[in-house]
């Protein structure tokens, strides 16, 4: 039988020396993150950066992340400050993504950043796409590899449904760990979260000693591309739902409706990080099972609860 997945790899060796080869002949591949899997193309390269862009249908006014192995393949790109030093070494390599300055002499493409004078950068943690970066000599432009406004991918096939074979390689990681996007944090000004994720208000507070402003965290756009349709199942989302309307798929958090028809659970411990890991899945889970609506109970906010709250809203404009 054809194997229809034929561009999807297990990694190894061989994979390896091909991802290296597709990404300096100016290709775009997708890797796993421990976020989500994304669309990786050489950061310095024009023709690799308009691929990435097109292939997603992304408007060219949102900027990219960019990925280094380590601090020290950064700073020629963008210039470091005090906060950027304290989180980097508490939360590196990790879920976080740093804004700051470009520098003038930078390399990055300026495209990649929009033509902004600032760059969003961010270590990735997981052992594939660091083995990938630890052998470029240039780094990784790599947004969610999902079309625009859609859902980021948790797993290879994900990233197949979207995008088919118009990618020549998807590698299979597995299923990405913290399964939604890296905490956004702008270190330009006063540190602002410009997107919440699973390293939390909280977490950067203790490190960085000051309290962080606009907690009561409002779904305004404040990243350039922070689109307000983003993250979309395809289908209708309703939010801080208390009653089943029989029809619709029901997304909550703990036991209570537990083994019944059309209820799906994002943790039965009462986890946040455990939901939050849960939420794309969920989402994909019933759009492919056929509900033509979601239901989702109010989730806390506090914690990763306010990074699933900015995702569902989004998901339900
Ligand atoms: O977890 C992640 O961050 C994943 C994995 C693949 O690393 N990547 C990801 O990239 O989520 P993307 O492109 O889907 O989201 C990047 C976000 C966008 O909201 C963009 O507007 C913002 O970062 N961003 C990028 N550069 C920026 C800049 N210079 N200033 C403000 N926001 C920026
Ligand atoms: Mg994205």
């Amino acid at each position: 039988m054809k194997n229809i997945y034929s561009n999807i790899f297990s990694f190894n060796r061989k994979i390896l020396n091909k991802t290296i080869k597709y990404l300096k002949s100016e290709r775009v591949v997708s890797l796993p993150t421990e976020t989500v899997y994304g669309l990786a193309g050489n950061a310095y390269s024009k023709n690799s950066i308009k691929k990435i862009f097109m292939l997603k249908k992304r408007p060219n006014y949102n900027p990219l992340i960019i990925h280094y192995y380590s601090k020290s393949q950064a700073e020629n790109d963008v210039i470091f400050n005090k906060n950027f030093s304290k989180l980097y070494k508490k939360f590196c390599p990790g879920p976080l993504t740093f804004i700051l300055k470009k520098k003038k002499n930078s390399k990055i493409h300026s495209i990649a950043c929009a033509n902004l004078k600032t760059v969003a950068i961010r270590f990735p943690k997981h052992r594939i796409v660091r083995n990938i970066l630890k052998r470029t000599n240039f780094p990784l432009a790599m947004p969610s590899a999902n079309l625009s406004s859609k859902l980021s991918p948790v797993k290879a096939l994900d990233v197949y449904e979207d995008f088919k074979k118009k990618i020549p390689l998807i590698i299979n990681g597995g299923v990405s760990k913290i399964g939604i996007e890296s905490t956004v944090i702008d270190l330009t000004h006063t540190p602002k979260i410009l997107r919440p994720g699973i390293i939390d208000f909280k977490k950067i507070e203790k490190i960085l000693k000051i309290k962080l402003k606009g907690k009561k965290f409002s779904s305004k756009i404040k990243s350039p591309g922070m689109l307000k349709k983003h993250y979309s199942p395809g289908i209708p989302v309703f939010l801080n739902q208390k009653y089943h309307d029989k029809k619709s798929a029901f997304i909550y958090i703990g036991k209570k409706y537990i083994n019944r028809k059309s209820f799906f659970s994002l943790s039965e411990k009462y986890d946040l990080k455990e939901a939050a890991s849960k939420l794309y899945i969920t989402l994909r889970n019933i759009k492919k099972k056929g509900y033509r609506a979601i239901q989702i109970a109010r989730i806390p906010l506090n914690g990763p609860g306010i990074a699933i709250n900015d995702r569902i809203k989004r998901a339900a404009k």
